[in-house]
């Protein structure tokens, strides 16, 4: 049955279609990375701007080489600490990638995700495929099939993986410059990239301004993983206003219309874009967000809440 329909959308890709495909992170909209005209039409139907280049996810190492021009040693490295995992490198461009994945850059993005059935639909199909998050541009992530069909109803098939299990999108870091870089803070943190790696890593972490120059990642804007309902950060209870929905951290006080999130990082990062939509579906006049905690009990805790301040900054941007 399961096989079946990884077969199904791996002929979906074959013929250049589009597909919804389960990550740990978030779901992925699939199209063959090597057909331009497939890729052309992930762009469309996301209203996504063509300066803003795709991650290409990949089944091992090997086929990551293949995506590159270069495949540096930190590479190497990255890949065999966190792969397969919520991490994406940046490296040269392979000529066989077509410009439009890249948004005509010379760089590619390269992930290996974490979910046996994303895994099992690129060994199936033989190939790399694109995958933005997917949901419109600028819109909250999808983390279940379900959100998915919702968005795009039959124009795209979707296998179901249930719910994603981390939640926030990848890190992504740039291996192509004097420096290491962290242009998306994710579930992986700098410093543990900076580990690994045994150099220093800097973290882009400004928000570009509309009519700035040059985005180091162009998916750096400032409203983006946004609800359709105004969102805002609280630090106390007498913030709470009349018709306002409340995503709290751990309790929701007594009279107030909200959402228990958790104390636990990774647990909040897996619950926060389903609760945005959720809270966002309550037809509020404003969703308030009580400001989490900005250190974890562990390095890793502390870089999952810093993705997660990351990801409130621009859904309240
Ligand atoms: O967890 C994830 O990364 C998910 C799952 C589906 O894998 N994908 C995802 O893709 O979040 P997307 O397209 O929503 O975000 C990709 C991010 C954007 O910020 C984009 O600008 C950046 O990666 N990016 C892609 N290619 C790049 C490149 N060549 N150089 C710099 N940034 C790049
Ligand atoms: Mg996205």
């Amino acid at each position: 049955m399961m096989a079946d329909q990884i077969e199904i959308a791996a002929g979906r890709l074959r013929e250049g279609g589009l597909v919804g495909f389960p990550t740990e992170t978030v779901y992925g909209l699939g199209a063959d990375a090597l057909n331009a005209d497939a890729v052309a039409k992930v762009y469309a139907i996301k209203d996504r701007p063509s300066n803003n280049p795709l991650i290409v996810h990949v089944a091992d190492v090997e086929m990551a080489r293949a995506c590159a021009s270069v495949w540096p040693p930190a590479g190497e490295v990255l890949a065999g600490a966190f792969w397969p995992g919520p991490i994406t490198i940046v490296v040269g461009r392979a000529e066989s990638i077509p410009a439009v994945v890249a948004g005509g850059g010379a760089t590619v993005a390269i992930r290996v995700p974490g979910h046996p059935m994303a895994l099992a639909l690129i060994e199936r199909f033989g190939g790399p495929i694109v995958g933005p998050s997917a949901n419109r541009s600028g819109m909250v992530s999808p983390t279940t099939a379900e959100h998915v069909r919702a968005q795009w109803g039959d124009e795209v098939l979707v296998l179901d993986g249930g719910a994603c299990q981390r939640g926030i999108e990848s890190t992504v870091v740039d291996l192509t410059g004097d420096r290491v870089r962290v242009l998306r803070r994710g579930m992986v943190g700098a410093e543990q990239i900076a580990r690994v790696l045994g150099c220093e890593v800097e973290v882009v972490d400004g928000i570009a301004d509309a009519d700035g120059g040059a985005l180091a990642s162009p998916g750096l804007m400032a409203r983006h993983y946004a609800p359709g309902t105004p969102a805002r950060l609280i630090d106390d209870e007498s913030e709470i206003g009349e018709g306002a929905v409340l995503l709290a951290i751990s309790r929701v006080p007594e009279g107030v219309r909200g959402i228990a999130m958790s104390q636990d990082a990774p647990e909040y990062a897996r619950r926060l874009y389903a609760a945005l939509r959720e809270a966002d579906a309550m037809g509020a006049k404003e969703i308030l967000i009580e400001r989490p905690p900005s250190e974890g009990s562990t390095p890793e805790n502390t870089a999952i809440w810093r993705a997660i301040h990351d990801r409130l900054r621009r859904a309240t941007g």
